[in-house]
């Protein structure tokens, strides 16, 4: 097990550069598969839940190699096995978009039932509801959720929520059924986006990807293509909102300012700087921070996924703040560790109140989640001493190379892998 020894008080600065966003590679590289020729994948993030998802489109027979370590070749020629094995769905939710990538491609697919995951209750109704507006029919049983369609035709599908995964799987479904697809109410996050670009570079016919509704023409094959992944608006973001915790000076390269102004605008309500380039944006702390409100919504409302590490933010403010989580009902399991480190944060419902304080001392704590994860590192690196994060293959499922990149912005972060190596990380940096 791995874990994170962190000594904090030291306001980051420097640069940071930004890898590809690791949910758009996640639609990407199951969408890579519906062709027979091969696709060259570059800006992947090299994390866990990519190289997860590359392992179970290995398991179903398609060849993949990694030409450099974020560039990724994939060739689903070969595939032969229409069944993805419940190990990797266990591991990552996102290999159900096999099941939307096979039923396009084969008119069949199996996938393991995803469990329940650890930020709320995930239903998946919504893509079982498209998949059979396109004429599929779709059974769950013995844990498995199967897909068949003798005959896969465009379909009009209104989802009832706005979720990313359903409007990716369905575009992947839809770009091979015979006829015109719409999707209304579809998500508009920048990674559906980026997957329906990348399918339209296959050969697909897709328009409105970014707006709410999505049209879709179906296409007979897709063929090769070479695509780089857009920047991660989330680990940009996390580095964005460390800046801020720690008071520095941080400029974050290689990212789309556009899709980061959710962000930028809460951290100038907080008393931040922010200022944008055409392909960075820099934070500058200015001392103390003002307390706000979020509400977390659909894109391009302010993300759920950064509502941990804006919780940190506001735990440091002066005054009263409000976070209103509205996509998952169970994301505020880091708030006992922050409680513990000194902040003053109580949660009823789906809403937590802090009172800001002005310092907090470093603790022994657990990532309870991916992002989770991330705004305990950033609460260390504002505490005042030595913290410790156990728990961190939750982080590493989505940065990469996280505590080398907070390193060289001046963060004291060790990573290490048994006790004796955390007591010696402890006693060399405190
Ligand atoms: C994706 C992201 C995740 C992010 C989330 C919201 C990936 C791999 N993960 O997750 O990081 O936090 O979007 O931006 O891209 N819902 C239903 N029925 C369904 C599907 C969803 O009721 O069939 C509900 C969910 O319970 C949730 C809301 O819709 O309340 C949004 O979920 P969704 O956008 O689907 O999230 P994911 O795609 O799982």
């Amino acid at each position: 097990m791995e874990q994170y020894i962190i000594k904090g008080g030291n306001p980051l600065s420097g640069e940071v550069s930004i890898g590809g966003a690791k949910n758009a590679a996640l639609g990407i590289l199951a969408a890579a598969i519906m062709t027979d020729e091969t696709v060259t994948i570059e800006n992947v993030p090299n994390v866990r839940d990519t190289r997860v998802l590359l392992q179970a489109i290995e398991g179903i027979g398609a060849k993949v190699k990694y030409v450099y370590n974020n560039s990724v070749q994939i060739n689903g020629g070969g595939i032969c096995d229409m069944n993805v094995d419940y190990d990797y769905i266990k591991k990552i939710r996102a290999s159900y978009y096999l099941l939307g990538a096979l039923l396009g491609k084969y008119r069949q697919s199996q996938v393991a039932l995803p469990g329940g995951c650890n930020i709320g209750s995930r239903p998946i109704d919504q893509h079982i509801k498209g998949f059979k507006a396109l004429g599929a029919d779709v059974q769950i049983s013995h844990g498995k959720i199967t897909t068949k369609a003798e005959k896969l035709s465009g379909g009009h599908v209104y989802f009832d929520v706005v979720s990313v995964g359903a409007t990716i799987n369905l575009m992947l479904a839809a770009c091979l059924a015979d006829g015109d697809t719409i999707l209304e109410n579809a998500a508009k996050e920048p990674h559906i986006v980026d997957v329906a670009n990348f399918l339209n570079a296959m050969g697909a016919n897709i328009k409105g990807a970014g707006t709410d509704v999505i049209r879709i023409k179906g296409v007979q094959r897709l063929h090769g293509t070479t695509y780089s992944i857009i920047p991660d608006q989330i680990e940009a973001g996390t580095f964005m909102f460390a800046a801020a915790a720690t008071n520095g000076d941080v400029v974050v390269k290689d990212v789309i300012p556009k899709h980061l102004e959710s962000l930028s605008a809460k951290l100038i309500e907080v008393g931040c700087e922010v200022v944008e380039g055409d392909d960075w944006v820099r934070v500058i702390g200015k001392g103390s921070l003002k307390s706000t409100n979020v509400k977390t919504l659909p894109y391009p409302g302010f993300p759920t996924d950064m509502q941990p590490q804006m919780a940190v933010v506001l735990a440091l403010a002066n005054g009263s703040s409000m976070i209103t989580e509205s996509i998952f009902e169970n994301r505020f399991k880091y708030v006992d560790e922050l409680n513990r480190m000194g902040c003053k944060i109580k949660v009823e419902g789906n809403t937590a109140y802090i009172e800001g304080v002005d310092h907090i001392t470093g603790v022994e704590m657990s990532a309870p989640d991916l992002r989770a994860g991330a705004a305990l590192v950033i609460a260390a690196l504002a505490a005042e001493g030595v913290s410790q994060i156990d728990d961190i293959e939750y982080i590493q499922r989505g940065y990469e190379d996280f505590e080398g990149k907070l390193a060289m912005l001046g963060a004291v972060i060790e990573r290490v892998d048994s006790e004796r190596e955390a007591q010696k990380a402890k006693l060399k940096i405190s």
